[in-house]
């Protein structure tokens, strides 16, 4: 995984083209792809040491993201279907910002989330919570000039998910952020402030200790809308001591 873009001199190429460069993750800020307490990561976290792959044309500027196909409803994810979905309405904003502080715009902020009980939309979730007909927990936004993104959703519920005994996830938000090059995705998970289920997850716990307060966001009164919505604020930070922990395994399930 890689992040904000560095004009480090590269090399002598044979044409005069200047690629952007990306700053390559260190090891002691990665979270490890392989954690005791998390169990499948035994079954599916590479053995061998990875390959830090060549940052050529094709990495450093693709891909075309096509954002006009990004609507304002995406970002709402309380309306679909037609209708409107069960549960606490919450919205979640903040700002992509570099390890300088610096906004990082036109980037493609997605998130993917379980409904107000706990239950993704999704064939391999048949844990016995209700789905909701109008929540398919997807949603996805374009950074603005300022870094600044803020989607419009359901609490999202605790669930059971059979890492051990009585394992329950604490409330989470996935998101992925795609930015203007294929080293440019990322992936990681919202929490949210005083959650008891914490001390009890091992992919929550798997966060470097020194970190883990930046993966939960801040409640904020300021922002809630009076008679409609909670607030939370969560910054995403590339790169840098301030850096949102990522996960290094983006394959995306339910967990
Ligand atoms: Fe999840």
């Amino acid at each position: 995984m890689t992040g904000t873009t560095s004009r480090a001199p590269r090399p002598a190429a044979d044409s005069a083209l200047e690629l952007p460069r990306y700053l390559r993750e260190s090891d002691d800020r990665r979270t490890p792809v392989a954690y005791a307490g998390y169990r499948s990561t035994a079954l599916r976290a590479p053995l061998r040491t990875p390959v830090d792959l060549p940052q050529r044309l094709t990495e450093v500027t693709g891909p075309v993201l096509g954002e006009d196909r990004v609507t304002a409803a995406d970002a709402d994810l309380t309306l679909r279907m037609g209708g409107e979905a069960q549960g606490q309405r919450i919205n979640v904003f903040g700002r992509v910002l570099d390890s300088d502080g610096r906004p990082v715009p036109d980037t493609l902020v997605e998130v993917w989330q379980a409904n107000a009980a706990g239950r993704y939309r999704h064939v391999g979730d048949n844990w016995p919570a209700p789905l909701d007909p109008h929540f398919d927990g997807l949603g996805r936004v374009m950074t603005d000039s300022l870094g600044r993104y803020e989607f419009t959703t359901i609490q999202p519920g605790a669930y059971p998910w059979g890492n051990h005994h009585n394992a329950w996830r604490p409330a989470h938000i996935h998101f992925s952020l795609f930015g203007r090059a294929f080293t440019q995705r990322l992936v990681t998970q919202m929490y949210f402030p005083g959650d008891p289920l914490f001390w009890q997850d091992p992919i929550f716990n798997a966060i470097p200790p020194s970190a883990r307060h930046r993966a939960i966001a801040t409640f904020d009164l300021d922002r809630t809308q009076d008679n409609w919505a909670l607030a939370f604020h969560w910054d995403i930070v590339l790169r840098g001591t301030d850096q949102t922990p990522f996960e290094t395994d983006d394959d995306g399930d339910v967990a």
